[in-house]
């Protein structure tokens, strides 16, 4: 999977890309991102990505042609190496709220752009030229680089190979396994802890009741907790 980022920031994503997960995976070329400088396609000698909105109004907002210019660069320099053009997420707070099933979807792609905004955000005429919209959810942050690197570690995760026990993403919370709900309590040694132990069926060694208590718990504590996953229609995930 092919990932490429545009960013005024490149920068952030250093130590994000060679740490943990996402280093792995990039080092063991499952996947790949490509830091797309959106500075690189500004405009006139000073490299302008910015300008006062139309209207007036307080802040800048990002022009449409460098957005526009480095989402055809991307694709052209993906034809050039016979890869796939890429599916266009723009990351802004008014997109669709991001969740594991969208995650799930991004991971069938080959090769994404994520469009990270800085300022007051986009000239709306960008959203023509995007596949999507997605948002980490209802606040607004500085810039869109910790939404892409949110969106790259959980869509990343989910590529085959990745995790070194692929069990491990499909019996998670949110998972198909587990019908969308809350994983169920985990523990690890000690068995007592300050009057705290662990549930005994753990180690009774019976693999099924084991298995019916963690399916009770993970209802249970989504029914507590979120609600909202209990009902939800998952036919569209
Ligand atoms: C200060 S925000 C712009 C907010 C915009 N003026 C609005 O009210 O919708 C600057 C950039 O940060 C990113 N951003 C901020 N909050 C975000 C969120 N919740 N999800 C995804 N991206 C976000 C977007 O790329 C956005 O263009």
């Amino acid at each position: 999977m092919i990932i490429s980022v545009v960013t005024l920031f490149p920068e952030l994503f250093h130590v994000f890309l060679e740490t943990s997960m996402v280093g792995r995976a990039v080092e063991e070329h499952i996947a790949r991102v490509d830091l797309v400088e959106l500075r690189a396609f500004g405009l006139g000698k000073h490299k302008s990505v910015d300008d006062t909105p139309y209207g007036g109004g307080s802040g800048m907002v990002l022009r449409v042609e460098p957005i526009v210019a480095a989402l055809e660069a991307i694709d052209e320099r993906a034809a050039a190496g016979g890869e796939p053009a890429a599916h266009r997420v723009l990351l802004t707070p008014q997109g669709a709220r991001f969740a594991q099933p969208k995650a799930r979807m991004l991971s069938a792609h080959p090769h994404l752009a994520l469009i990270c905004g800085r300022y007051e955000g986009f000239d709306e005429r960008v959203r023509s030229f995007v596949h999507e919209e997605a948002s980490l959810g209802d606040f607004v942050m500085t810039g869109g680089e910790v939404a892409a690197m949110a969106i790259i570690e959980a869509t990343v995760r989910l590529l085959p190979g990745v995790l070194g026990n692929d069990a491990s993403s499909t019996s998670e919370s949110f998972s198909d396994e587990l019908q969308g709900a809350l994983e169920y309590p985990q523990y690890t040694r000690p068995a007592e802890f300050r009057g705290h132990s662990v549930p005994a069926i753990l180690s009774s060694g019976d693999h099924a009741r084991v298995d019916a208590w963690r399916r009770a718990q993970s209802l249970e504590r989504t029914h507590a907790r979120r609600p909202d996953l209990t009902n939800k229609d998952r036919s569209s995930t």
